[in-house]
């Protein structure tokens, strides 16, 4: 893209450890290739109202170690509405603005598919905690959460132990039980309860009985928020009902969302930053950032929208009609091996812990 001046960069949605890594990486590797940078402030509404300011190499010093996101974030309903789309193109074109790295979730992809549409071109990076993208194996903020995960469920086991109790943790993820599966099997849980695999709780009452007549002492079992609001208190009454041992809840909520990124989560940041940039600048557009295995590769962002709804089980009939044969077989392929992988790590838990 010939004329391509300035870069815009934004994040929405929930703010995930590392996306300061990620504008760090947009705005260096810009500057370097000669472009102005526009730091766009709290998402899409942000730049319908025009909160935007130059960035230069300094303003994103001293971030890369800093969790939440500099730029701030927003959920943004004017955005939802073809006026208020139209509005933050405008403003775009004001502020001579001519792509936009949108880092984010599901949400923020579809609103950049959107400004696209209204004629600025788009990049998105996968920034969330949840890991609910299903185009990318991993998204930024993922590891960071899983390891603050980790670190809060030790000290759980530290006065579960003394107490000899039983302690339910609700862990966030939204529809996604990918925090609830990894952090189980370094928190050695005794089982994730997670949305996407049923988990059989009289199996579960009967290992506690038995391991507690062996000699332990704590069980933690880790449950994804996806169970909803209220299952957590449920099956602690159920659990302590049981199996007679004295079991207590704990939601872990925001805490698990904030604090320094880890350092996967910070390379990856950078890497998928840098490759926006060299996207954006050489006129690809409505794509996102994926990470396959070792590669940072590009998707049309429409078709990671689809192989999301698809993960999710909300693909309807009329959009399964639009996506070719061969493009479909490839999406039902990543999302089994997530599933399967998925299993994989239900099975574990379920043969190593007690
Ligand atoms: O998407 C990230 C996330 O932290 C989810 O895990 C959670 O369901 C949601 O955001 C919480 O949203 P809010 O910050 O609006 O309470």
């Amino acid at each position: 893209m010939s004329n391509f001046k300035r870069i815009g960069v934004l994040t929405s949605g929930g703010d995930a450890p590392g996306m300061n890594a990620a504008i760090r990486a947009v705005t260096r590797l810009a500057l370097y290739k000669g472009f102005e940078v526009m730091g766009i402030y709290n998402g899409y509404q942000g730049l319908i109202e025009g909160d935007i300011k130059k960035l230069g190499a300094r303003d994103v010093a001293y971030i890369i170690n800093r969790g939440g996101t500099m730029l701030y974030t927003a959920r943004s309903n004017e955005f939802c509405k073809k006026e208020g789309v139209e509005k933050a193109a405008e403003m775009c074109r004001k502020f001579g603005i001519d792509g936009v790295v949108t880092i984010g979730g599901d949400g923020t992809f579809r609103g950049a598919v959107d400004l696209t549409d209204a004629g600025i071109p788009c990049i998105g990076i996968p920034g969330t905690i949840d890991n609910d993208i299903g185009s990318t194996d991993m998204t930024i903020g993922f590891d960071t959460a899983m390891n603050t995960v980790v670190q809060l469920v030790d000290r759980l086991r530290d006065t579960g132990e003394s107490h000899a109790r039983c302690n339910i943790v609700e862990v966030m993820g939204r529809e996604a039980g990918d925090i609830a599966l990894q952090t189980s099997i370094a928190v050695g849980a005794v089982t994730a309860v997670i949305k996407e695999i049923p988990t059989d709780i009289d199996h579960v009452v009967d290992k506690m009985i038995d391991a507690r007549k062996d000699g332990k002492r704590n069980f933690i079992i880790i449950i994804s928020e996806g169970m909803g609001p209220d299952y957590g208190e449920e099956l602690s009454n159920i659990i302590e009902s049981r199996t007679k041992i004295e079991t207590r809840f704990a939601r872990l909520a925001h805490i698990q969302r904030g604090g320094s990124p880890s350092l996967r989560d910070r390379v990856l940041a950078t890497q998928m930053g840098c490759a926006a940039v060299e996207n954006l600048v050489n006129g690809q557009m409505k794509q996102v950032m994926c990470l396959r295995g070792n590669s940072i590769i590009s998707m049309d962002i429409y078709d990671a929208l689809m192989v999301d709804k698809l993960m999710k089980n909300i693909l309807t009939n009329e959009e399964e009609d639009t996506i070719p044969p061969n493009k479909f077989y490839e999406m039902k392929k990543i999302v089994a091996d997530k599933q399967a992988y998925k299993q994989y790590l239900d099975y574990i838990i379920d043969h190593i812990t007690l």
